[in-house]
């Protein structure tokens, strides 16, 4: 008999998938379960996806072209429900998204619930945005317009309120061991001398005391956020199935949530233990077995060199995209400081990593901004860390001397003086402070500025991701601050409402958006069209002799292209070493070599002809 498509990819995987599920958790009848799992998952796939898979499995690297572009958002927030955004999908097809990432939506608490992030059920759509077939349509339909639909995938925890943590104050023992559980306050004392908070100041401490159970449960995020148990091959398993139920559902790409947290020992930071990367491979081991359609794009938000790892060693690969955090952080601090230094370095650091990784390149997500910047490179530059990052997060609430952003702190925390920055793209970069003066030139600089890092994130080697509402230069939703349940934390200022009147006037070239959103069309049109900005082009800084322009050269698909942002709101005039005949992709204006001129937060795409 022919072999199955199934088969053929599970023969590939069979050695090391065993391997490495015999190395976390032995030589159980477990792993048979798995496979016998994993084949009803493979047979279950519908045609078209199956179609999806072969396809896929022929162009490896469909996700990296040109003309890849991501939008993120939350259902509700846009269009009230998933058969809402069905509506809207010409309204992305004007951005020309290529894949759309649908912010949490599984079955949450009521209440609190980390906007979605605390999931109650993984195979149930929350109620107030929609179900399961609705999902499923929806995500047929953006196919067959050519956009992929990415959904979390909440790895580290579930909610208080789903099953398993239902069952487990129950007293079922088999549930509370899918958790971290303790009688005593003694191991969780002995936890919190190495492991770090995530919320110090919203939900401090590690764990929490439940007194259904009468036991502490280790919930290192929100205190009903339970961390699960991977040490435990039940939970390996539920959580595997979880994730080939929503590709059958017709997910192609999954954001996994908090990767490093994953897997817990005593004694150690529980961050980016060897064994996450385990349970990484077999995730990815398992997908690619059953449906090789789908991609993982990995939330790793560490320090550039807690990043790369996380796509594995080439022949052993685990997550095929990354968040790019440090750029993301060092566009802010370089328009901040008007000096791009760090973000050049960091550039040169990306440029130096193997052309295969993909990194999504952001200037804005759902989260806070947090000021991780590697302390060495901040001394080089002679500021001491914690005043450089005091000044950050000041100037990003609007209360340093001269700035032009207005945002919110987030998570400050008195003891460390630690704190991070929230906002949207347009109200950190000067469009609401403008708007408040009434000054029609700052407002312009304003605007300018959010073009201009839009600009830099779509040349970068990767996928641009927006943020949506950015497209349309939303302001803060300060409104949050009068919801209770939202009062406590200031990543909702830019989680607000899409503001559909305001969206109506993004073809009026007078009006606000209507700038940043035609501007936005056009960068993304030129990347589109331009094999260069494919991922995998050769990039690498250039000199420009000026602390506030950032240039690059990159050579890809047969073109060669020169960059320069200005970061500062002063005209500069620099030179490139530079050889031929370039000609600006965004004017039209040629350049031949000598100096160059750039207007306040001026991007230039010079191609050469
Ligand atoms: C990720 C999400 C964040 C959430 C956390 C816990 O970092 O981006 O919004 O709070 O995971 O799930």
């Amino acid at each position: 008999m022919k072999q199955s498509h199934f088969e053929r990819r599970l023969a590939a995987c069979y050695d090391e998938l065993k391997w490495l599920y015999t190395e976390l958790y032995g030589d159980t009848p477990c792993f048979q379960a798995l496979l016998d799992s994993m084949r009803s998952f493979a047979e279950a796939r519908r045609p078209a996806l199956q179609a999806l898979d072969l396809e896929r499995e022929a162009d490896p690297g469909w996700y990296r072209r040109s003309d890849m572009l991501g939008m993120m958002l939350y259902t509700e927030q846009f269009a009230g429900r998933l058969s809402g955004i069905e509506e809207r999908i010409p309204y992305l097809k004007e951005l020309r998204v290529r894949y759309l990432h649908l912010m949490p939506l599984l079955k949450m608490p009521e209440e609190e619930n980390d906007g979605g992030y605390a999931v109650s059920d993984f195979r149930q759509v929350d109620g107030r945005i929609g179900t399961m077939e609705e999902l499923s349509r929806l995500a047929d339909v953006c196919r067959a317009e050519g956009m992929s639909i990415c959904l979390d995938f909440i790895v580290n925890h579930t909610s208080d309120e789903h099953e398993w943590a239902v069952r487990a104050k129950k007293g079922e023992p088999a549930y509370q061991a899918r958790y971290l559980c303790f009688d005593t306050y003694d191991i969780p004392a002995e936890y919190e001398k190495t492991v770090p908070q995530v919320f110090p100041n919203t939900a401090p401490g590690n764990f929490i005391f439940c007194k259904e159970m009468g036991k502490y449960v280790l919930s290192s995020f929100n205190p009903y956020q339970w961390d699960i148990n991977y040490k435990n091959p039940a939970v390996f398993h539920e959580m595997a199935e979880n994730l080939l139920y929503l590709a059958n559902v017709g997910i192609e790409i999954f954001r996994i949530d908090a990767v490093p947290y994953l897997w817990k020992e005593l004694g150690t930071s529980c961050r980016n233990l060897p064994q996450v990367h385990t349970v990484m491979r077999m995730l990815r081991m398992i997908a690619k077995a059953v449906c090789p359609a789908v991609v993982f794009k990995g939330e790793v938000v560490m320090a550039p060199r807690e990043v790369a790892p996380y796509f594995g060693p080439v022949d052993k690969p685990e997550c095929d995209i990354l968040y790019n955090v440090t750029t993301m952080v060092c566009i802010w601090n370089s328009l901040a400081t008007r000096d791009v230094t760090l973000l050049k370095w960091q550039m040169e650091t990306m440029d130096a990593l193997p052309p295969e990784f993909t990194f999504v390149n952001y200037v804005r997500c759902h989260d806070d901004i947090g000021w991780g910047l590697e302390e060495r490179s901040v001394e080089y530059l002679g500021a001491d860390p914690l005043e450089h990052k005091k000044f950050l997060y000041h100037f990003y609430t609007g209360d340093y001397p001269g700035s032009f952003a207005r945002g919110e702190l987030y998570n400050y925390d008195p003891v460390t003086q630690d704190a991070r920055s929230c906002g949207t793209c347009a109200s950190l970069c000067g469009v609401e402070a403008a708007l408040e003066a009434g000054d029609e030139g700052l407002l312009e600089t304003a605007i300018r500025r959010h073009l201009m890092i839009h600009a830099y994130i779509a040349s970068l080697s990767g996928i641009p991701v927006i943020y949506s509402g950015d497209e349309i230069a939303q302001l803060n939703d300060w409104q949050y601050r009068e919801d209770p349940v939202k009062a406590m934390d200031s990543r909702f200022i830019h989680r607000g409402k899409l503001d559909w009147a305001r969206a109506a006037g993004r073809h009026d070239r007078s009006s606000v958006q209507g700038r940043v959103f035609t501007g936005l069309q056009e960068i993304i049109r030129l990347r589109a069209e331009n094999p260069v900005f494919s991922a995998g082009a050769r990039e690498h800084t250039l000199e420009t002799g000026d602390r506030a322009v950032l240039a690059f050269q990159r050579e890809g698909g047969g073109q060669v292209l020169a960059a320069a942002y200005n970061f500062c709101e002063q005209p500069r005039r620099i030179s490139l070493a530079l050889e031929g005949d370039y000609r600006d992709l965004f004017t039209g204006q040629a350049y031949c070599g000598g100096a160059l001129e750039l207007a306040p937060y001026q991007a230039l795409w010079l191609l050469r002809s």
